[in-house]
């Protein structure tokens, strides 16, 4: 990696570090992190309530995957993966952080679902031996990496021929959040700072990342603006004031300005 993917890298680990994904709908604040308490809390603002679609994802690749084995990019907590675990598919979790892994150990032991293993791996460079995997899975993760082409193709290396990759989700340009994202910080549901790289792309840029790929569906997902469950200023003005004006637009209009866009691509042989 060059020195400038290298510090992009640790800006994101370190941002990542202390802002595992679920820790913003904490309002307890003296619930034991890592407790079943802790999990269950925070179980309702994850998915199917941050991104509804997934579910139904989760449940059809499963089927396709019972008894094999997928790689999980960027596990955070490991929610996705303890549905692909608890539907019979062999998982290995992985995520940049030291902080998300101890986690996601942690989930499973307390769900007593067994991974092969829980491991810390950056996605740009990932230790995996080439035609490893029979599938990888990675939500909300490649595009905040630093270098998204790079990761793609990682992705590929990893997998065996025919095999798949399902990546929820790219951040599409134009889309309303693209709009909303110049006026200021994207970030709606942290009180602090975003990420530090969150790249938006047209489709046509990210399908062309997808060098070596069959590409079996690209859906355009995310066109109408969801709740939040953070409170304050912002949050305000997004549930008031952009909330209901932009979901009158109708759907098919909307879906062009839709925020994201999910792939699932069949590495050729
Ligand atoms: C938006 S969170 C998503 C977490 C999880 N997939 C979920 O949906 O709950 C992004 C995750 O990607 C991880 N990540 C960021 N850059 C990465 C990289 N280069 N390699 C592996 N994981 C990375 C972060 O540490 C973080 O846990």
């Amino acid at each position: 990696m060059t020195e400038l993917a290298q510090n992009a890298v640790s800006a994101v680990r370190d941002y990542w570090d202390s802002h595992t994904l679920g820790f913003q709908y904490v309002r307890d604040k003296d619930l034991g992190i890592g407790t079943p308490e802790f999990f269950a809390h925070i179980r309702p603002w994850m998915n199917p309530y941050k991104f509804p679609w997934i579910m139904e994802r989760i449940d059809k690749q499963a089927k396709l995957l019972r008894g094999k084995h997928l790689l999980e990019i960027g596990c955070g907590m490991g929610f996705d993966s303890l549905e692909f675990l608890k539907r019979g598919v062999r998982v290995t979790a992985t995520d940049l952080t030291p902080s998300a892994v101890r986690l996601a150990r942690r989930h499973f032991e307390i769900e007593r679902v067994t991974p092969e293993e829980v491991r810390v791996e950056n996605v740009l460079e990932l230790s995996f031996r080439d035609n490893t995997f029979d599938a990888v899975w990675a939500n909300g993760v490649l595009h905040a990496t630093g270098d998204t082409r790079r990761a793609i193709q990682e992705v590929r290396r990893v997998l065996k021929p025919g095999a798949r990759a399902i990546i929820s989700h790219f951040y599409r340009k134009p889309s309303w959040m693209y709009l909303l994202s110049r006026f200021g910080k994207e970030n709606i549901e942290y009180k602090e700072e975003d990420p530090p790289v969150n790249e938006f792309y047209t489709e046509r840029e990210i399908l062309a990342m997808f060098g070596g790929f069959d590409v079996i569906e690209a859906v355009q997902e995310h066109y109408r603006a969801l709740p939040v469950c953070r409170e304050g200023v912002k949050a305000a003005l997004y549930t008031y004031g952009f909330k209901p004006f932009y979901n009158l637009i109708p759907s098919p209009i909307a879906r062009r300005l839709a925020y994201k866009l999910s792939v699932t691509a069949v590495k050729r042989g």
